[in-house]
């Protein structure tokens, strides 16, 4: 499924045009993205601008309400940018149920990094980059990521990012293709001084920048 599919779904599921009863298995893909055999990208240690840290590990099934914690804490603006619908009034059942949905990873053909930090003695994801594969091995993957607006500013998202093209490259990935609105100018800041070539076109108000990992 392509970013503008993705978006159609979301859009969809959030007005309640295509609500889904049951949540149902999403297919796997006829290929595997290979994990590597030592897996150096879980956990490590951020250090942010501002001195703050933040550990970095896989996302997994536990994960679900943490998930849930940091939707609810997202701003409109960040909700809007990083899901391309207005989520103000969505449902709780939904944000629970997606969340599920999006902690329970398949290694094999998802990668979902967490961002975590210790507030007031609980452990708290503030952030999360992500990618899917795509149905074919040739085809680019659809990357995502989100920092919750406290950690904003601060060196995170870029951080992060590097974390999740190393591990598409770790992967044998070529490109991963990122959607945004045109108006995002801290996604577009960051892609701009990462060093990773890419190229972009604009369909429909939505910015697609494929990174071209093989460099
Ligand atoms: C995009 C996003 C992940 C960036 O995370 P972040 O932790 O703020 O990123 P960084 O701090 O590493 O870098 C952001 C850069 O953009 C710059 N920036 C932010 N807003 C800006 C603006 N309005 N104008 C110009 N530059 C801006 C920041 O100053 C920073 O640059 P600097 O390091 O030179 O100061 C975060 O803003 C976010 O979650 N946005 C909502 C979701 C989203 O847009 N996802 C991308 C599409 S999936």
């Amino acid at each position: 499924m392509n970013g503008t599919q993705t978006i159609k779904r979301v859009l969809r599921r959030a007005t309640g045009r295509d609500r889904p009863k049951t949540v149902a298995p999403v297919p796997l893909p006829d290929y595997e993205i290979p994990v590597p055999e030592a897996e150096p990208l879980a956990p490590v240690t951020l250090k942010l601008r501002d001195d703050r840290r933040v550990n970095v590990r896989h996302i997994c099934p536990e994960d679900a309400d943490r998930l849930v914690e940091l939707f609810w804490r997202l701003s409109a603006d960040t909700r809007w940018r990083r899901f391309f619908v207005p989520l103000d009034n969505v449902d709780s059942e939904l944000v629970r149920r997606t969340a599920r949905r999006m902690a329970a990873i398949d290694r094999r053909c998802e990668v979902a990094l967490a961002a975590v930090a210790c507030e007031d003695g609980h452990e708290r994801i503030v952030a999360v980059a992500r990618f899917a594969c795509p149905k074919a091995a040739d085809e680019t993957v659809e990357g995502s990521i989100v920092v919750r607006d406290d950690y904003q500013g601060a060196g995170l998202g870029s951080q992060l990012l590097h974390l999740l093209i190393r591990a598409a490259r770790m992967r044998g990935l070529r490109t991963m293709t990122i959607f945004t609105q045109g108006d995002n100018p801290a996604i577009l800041t960051i892609i701009r001084r990462m060093g990773v070539p890419y190229t972009t076109s604009f369909a429909t108000g939505v910015y697609e920048i494929t990174l071209h990992l093989a460099g």
